[in-house]
C-alpha cells in the first residue's frame, strides 16, 4: 500500500501527517492510516482536537490518479472523509501547500482550515475527464456560493492563500509557524465553541442561488467556449444544479457519485489521464540520470526581437528573470519593446496583471544593440528568421562575446542544430529551444538534442523550461523534429484532399469537428500562405503538387489573414472566417491541370487521412529515436498544435481505435498513394502483436543522419 499518515501529540492536540511523496496523493495506504489516526485521536480521552498536514511541501494533490480504472485496496475515500467529518472531535486542515482536488475536498471535510501565505487550493479534476467526487461539487458551493465554486472547478485553476481567504474558503493564513498557528486557532475555537461548524450544514448560498439561471447560464457558454467536445463539465454542472435544487447535502451528494461514475468510465477519463501522466514522463530524458547536474540561469539573452524574441523573452521575465535583447537595429528594438509593452497592457487591462507587476516585469527586458551586453547571460537564446548563414554568423558572434560556460540555444524551427554548433567552440552547450507562437503563451517547448549537446545543458534546458511554465519535449536533431514533421504529412493530406474534391470549409469543419481547434485551412490562413510562397520564388524552386493551390492564391495576391484574404476571406479586424467562393475557379483548375477527377469526399475520410497521416509518421519518428517515447507526440499535438486534449494526443488516438484497424485503413489508402500510405514498421509490428503505442519497448533506433531541407518553410 502507498502512503502512510504519522501520528504525534502536541499538548492535548493530535498532529496527523499525510505522508506520500512528493505531493501527498490519498492513495490507499494514506486511506487507512487517516481512518486509524482518526479512530485513535478520537478514543483518546486527553485529545481536545485534531490537526491534519501534509509532509513536505504539499497538503495533499488530490486522490491518487494512477488509481482510476484499477483494482484498489484499503477503505474507499468517501468512507475516509466520512471518518474525518464526524470526527467527535475538532479538526484543523493545516494547509502546508497544494491543496487540490480531494485535498480541497479533504480540507473541505474539516471544521477549519488555516493555510501558509504560499499555499494554494483548487479543485482541478474536470482536466483529468473528472468531476471533485469526493463532496467537492456539494460542499464548496455551500461555503463561497455556486457561482465562484463553478468557475474553480470549470477553469481547474488554482486560488491562492490570500484569495482562497478572502472568498471564504480559509477561516486563516498563518504567516509564522503554521502548526504552532493552527494549535493556538484551535484551542481558541475549543475555548469558544461547544459546537465546530460543519460545511454539510451551510444551506443560505444555495437557497439564494435557487430560481437564478443566470449562474448556470454563464457557466455552461463559459464550456461551449472554452472546453468545447469535453463531458466532464456538463456533469460538474448538474451536481452544481443539483446542489442548488435539493434540499439535501446527502441527497446531492448521491447525485455527485452518479454523476463521477459516468466521468470514471468515460473514455476522455482514460484519455486526459494519459495526459497528465504523459506530460510529466515528456519531462524525463532516458538516457540523462535525474541527479545530473544543472547550472543556474540568473540571467538570459536573446538575440532577435521580432514577435518570437519578444514572446520568448516575456517568458522569463514574468518568472523574474532578467532578460537582454539584442536586435541588429535600433528600429527593430523600439517595435519589439512596444510590442512586449502592448502584451502586458492588454494583460492589465483585462485585469490579469496588476499595473505595478507589469512594470517590475517589463523592467526586467533590457533591450541592446551591443553583443557584449551578453556576456554575462546564462543562456542565450537566438530567435531570428530562419536562415542557416545568419544563425552561423549569429552563432560566431555569440560564442566570441558570451562567456564560455553559458548556454547557446536557436529558436529554430528546423533547421540542423548539429551545423549551427559546428560553428562554436562549445558544441555540447548548443540546443534547440523551439517554441510556439505566440511563445509568450503556448505551452510547448520543442528541446532540439543535438549530436554533441551534454546532459548538463538538457538538464539544465529542461529545468529553466519548467520555471518558465512551459511543457518540454525532447526530440532529436532531424528534420522538423517532432512535431513539424508530424505535420507535413497531415497538411499533405488536407491539401490532397482539397485537390481530389473536398472544399477547405469541408476539411476544416470535419476536423474541428474531431476536436482540433482550428482546422489546416484556416491554420494556413492564420500562419500566412505567403511564407512558403516566397522562400519558394528565392530560392527558384518550383511549387510541389501540394503548394500549387495556396502558390495560385498567393499569385492572386491572397496571403491570408495578414492581408484579409486567402481560402477564406475576413472583415476588416475579424478572424472569423467568410466563404471565399471566388476561389472556386482556382481550385477546380489546378486540380484538372493535375490529372484529378473530383469526387464527394465524407468527412470521415477527411479525419481518417489527415489524422492518421500524424499517426504513421509519429510511429516513424518513433522508431527512428526522434521522439523517446509515443506520449511526448501527443504533449506535442495537445499543447502545440490544438489537438484535442480529450482525446488524449494523436498516438493514444490511435491505440484507442485499434492500431490493427489503423494499419487495415493505412493499407486502404495505399490505393491512393501507396508510398504515403506505407505503414511504420513499427506500427506493423505493434498491430501483428497486438500490443498499443507505448506497451511494446520502443525501437528508438537512429537511421542514421537524416538530411535537412534546404528551405523552412514551417
Ligand atoms: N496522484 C498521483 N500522483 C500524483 C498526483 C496525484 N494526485 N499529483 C502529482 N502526482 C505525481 C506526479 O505524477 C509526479 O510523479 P513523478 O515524479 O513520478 O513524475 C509527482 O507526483 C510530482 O508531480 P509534479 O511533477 O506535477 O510536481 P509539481 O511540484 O510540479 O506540482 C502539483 C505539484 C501542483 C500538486 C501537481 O502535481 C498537480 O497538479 N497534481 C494533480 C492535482 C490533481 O489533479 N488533483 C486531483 C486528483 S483527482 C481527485 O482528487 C478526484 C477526487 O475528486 C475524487
Amino acid at each position: 500500500m502507498k502512503g502512510t499518515v504519522n501520528y504525534s501529540v502536541v499538548g492535548n492536540v493530535a498532529i496527523l501527517e499525510v505522508d506520500n511523496p512528493p505531493v501527498n496523493p490519498l492513495s490507499s495506504g494514506v486511506r487507512v492510516g487517516l481512518k486509524e489516526c482518526f479512530e485513535k485521536a478520537n478514543s483518546d480521552d486527553s485529545i481536545t482536537g485534531i490537526i491534519l498536514k501534509g509532509a513536505g511541501n504539499a497538503f495533499i494533490a488530490g486522490a491518487d490518479i494512477s488509481e482510476f480504472g484499477q483494482q484498489v485496496e484499503g477503505p474507499d475515500l468517501h468512507t475516509t472523509l466520512a471518518g474525518i467529518e464526524l470526527s467527535e472531535k475538532p479538526v484543523v486542515a493545516a494547509i502546508n501547500g497544494p491543496a487540490l482536488g480531494g485535498g480541497l475536498e479533504t480540507a473541505l471535510c474539516c471544521n477549519y482550515r488555516i493555510a501558509t501565505q504560499n499555499s494554494f487550493v483548487g479543485l482541478p479534476e474536470v482536466n483529468l475527464g473528472l468531476l471533485p467526487g469526493a463532496g467537492g461539487t456539494q460542499r464548496l458551493p455551500r461555503i463561497i456560493g455556486p457561482d465562484k465554486a463553478l468557475t474553480i472547478m470549470l477553469t481547474a485553476e488554482g486560488v491562492q492563500a490570500q484569495k482562497a481567504l478572502e472568498m471564504g474558503i480559509l477561516d486563516e493564513i498563518s504567516n509564522n509557524d503554521l502548526i504552532e498557528d493552527a494549535i493556538n486557532f484551535l484551542e481558541k475555537k475549543i475555548k469558544q465553541n461547544s459546537s465546530h461548524p460543519k460545511i454539510r450544514d451551510a444551506n443560505e448560498m444555495l437557497v439564494e442561488a435557487r430560481g437564478n439561471s443566470e449562474i448556470i447560464d454563464k457557466a455552461k457558454s463559459y464550456v461551449a467556449k472554452a472546453r468545447r467536445g469535453q463531458f466532464a463539465p456538463g456533469q460538474i454542472i448538474k451536481c452544481v444544479e443539483s446542489a442548488i435544487n435539493l434540499d439535501d447535502f446527502d441527497e446531492g451528494m448521491k447525485k455527485e457519485s452518479e454523476y463521477f461514475l459516468e466521468c470514471l468510465m468515460h473514455p476522455q477519463r482514460e484519455a486526459m489521464i494519459n495526459v497528465f501522466f504523459g506530460q510529466r514522463t515528456a519531462a524525463k530524458i532516458k538516457d540523462v540520470p535525474r541527479e545530473t547536474p544543472t547550472s543556474e540561469i540568473k540571467a538570459v539573452g536573446i538575440v532577435g526581437a521580432g514577435t518570437m524574441g519578444g514572446g520568448i523573452a516575456m517568458n522569463f521575465a514574468n518568472a523574474g528573470i532578467p532578460v537582454t535583447i539584442l536586435d541588429q537595429d535600433q528600429e527593430n528594438i523600439d517595435r519589439g519593446m512596444k510590442v512586449i509593452n502592448k502584451n502586458y497592457q492588454f494583460m492589465v487591462d483585462r485585469g490579469r496583471m496588476k499595473e505595478e507587476v507589469k512594470n517590475k516585469t517589463v523592467a526586467l527586458i533590457t533591450p541592446s544593440l551591443d553583443y557584449d551586453s551578453l556576456k554575462d547571460c546564462d543562456i542565450v537564446i537566438e530567435a531570428v528568421y530562419e536562415n542557416l548563414e545568419l544563425k552561423h554568423k549569429i552563432f560566431m558572434e555569440l560564442d566570441k562575446h558570451v562567456k564560455p560556460e553559458a548556454i547557446l540555444a536557436t529558436n529554430t524551427s528546423g533547421l540542423d542544430i548539429d551545423s549551427i554548433a559546428s560553428v562554436t567552440n562549445r558544441p555540447e552547450k548548443i540546443v534547440g529551444t523551439h517554441f510556439f507562437s505566440p511563445a509568450n503563451i503556448m505551452k510547448l517547448l520543442e528541446v532540439v538534442r543535438g549530436e554533441n549537446t551534454s546532459n548538463e545543458t538538457l538538464a539544465t534546458v529542461m529545468k529553466i523550461s519548467k520555471a518558465i511554465k512551459k511543457t518540454a519535449v525532447v526530440s532529436l536533431n532531424a528534420p522538423g523534429f517532432i512535431g513539424n514533421r508530424m505535420l507535413l504529412g497531415y497538411s499533405k493530406q488536407a491539401n490532397m484532399l482539397l485537390l481530389e474534391g473536398a472544399l477547405p470549409s469541408q476539411i476544416d469543419n470535419a476536423i474541428e469537428a474531431f476536436g482540433l481547434n482550428m482546422g489546416p485551412f484556416r491554420m494556413m490562413d492564420l500562419i500566412g500562405l505567403d511564407l512558403g510562397w516566397r522562400a519558394r520564388k528565392l530560392a527558384g524552386v518550383d511549387s510541389p503538387l501540394t503548394n500549387k493551390i495556396a502558390d495560385t492564391l498567393c499569385e492572386n495576391e491572397r496571403f491570408g489573414q495578414k492581408n484579409s484574404k486567402g481560402f477564406y476571406n475576413y472583415s476588416e479586424g475579424s478572424r472569423a472566417p467568410n466563404p471565399a467562393p471566388e476561389n472556386e475557379e482556382i481550385y477546380f483548375k489546378i486540380s484538372e491541370e493535375n490529372g484529378f477527377t473530383r469526387r464527394e469526399i465524407s468527412d470521415e475520410e477527411i479525419v481518417d487521412r489527415c489524422i492518421l497521416a500524424l499517426v504513421n509518421e509519429g510511429a516513424k519518428i518513433l522508431e527512428e529515436g526522434v521522439a523517446q517515447r509515443a506520449s511526448d507526440m501527443d504533449i506535442v499535438y495537445i499543447n502545440g498544435y490544438g489537438f484535442p486534449v480529450w482525446r488524449g494526443g494523436p498516438m493514444f488516438y490511435a491505440n484507442s481505435l485499434g492500431l490493427d484497424k489503423v494499419l487495415e485503413k493505412l493499407k486502404g489508402f495505399q490505393k491512393i498513394d501507396s508510398d504515403f500510405w506505407k505503414p511504420a514498421d513499427l506500427l506493423e509490428k505493434l498491430a501483428k502483436d497486438e500490443l498499443k503505442f507505448g506497451e511494446a519497448p520502443d525501437i528508438n533506433e537512429r537511421k542514421g543522419k537524416m538530411k535537412f531541407p534546404d528551405i523552412v518553410g514551417y
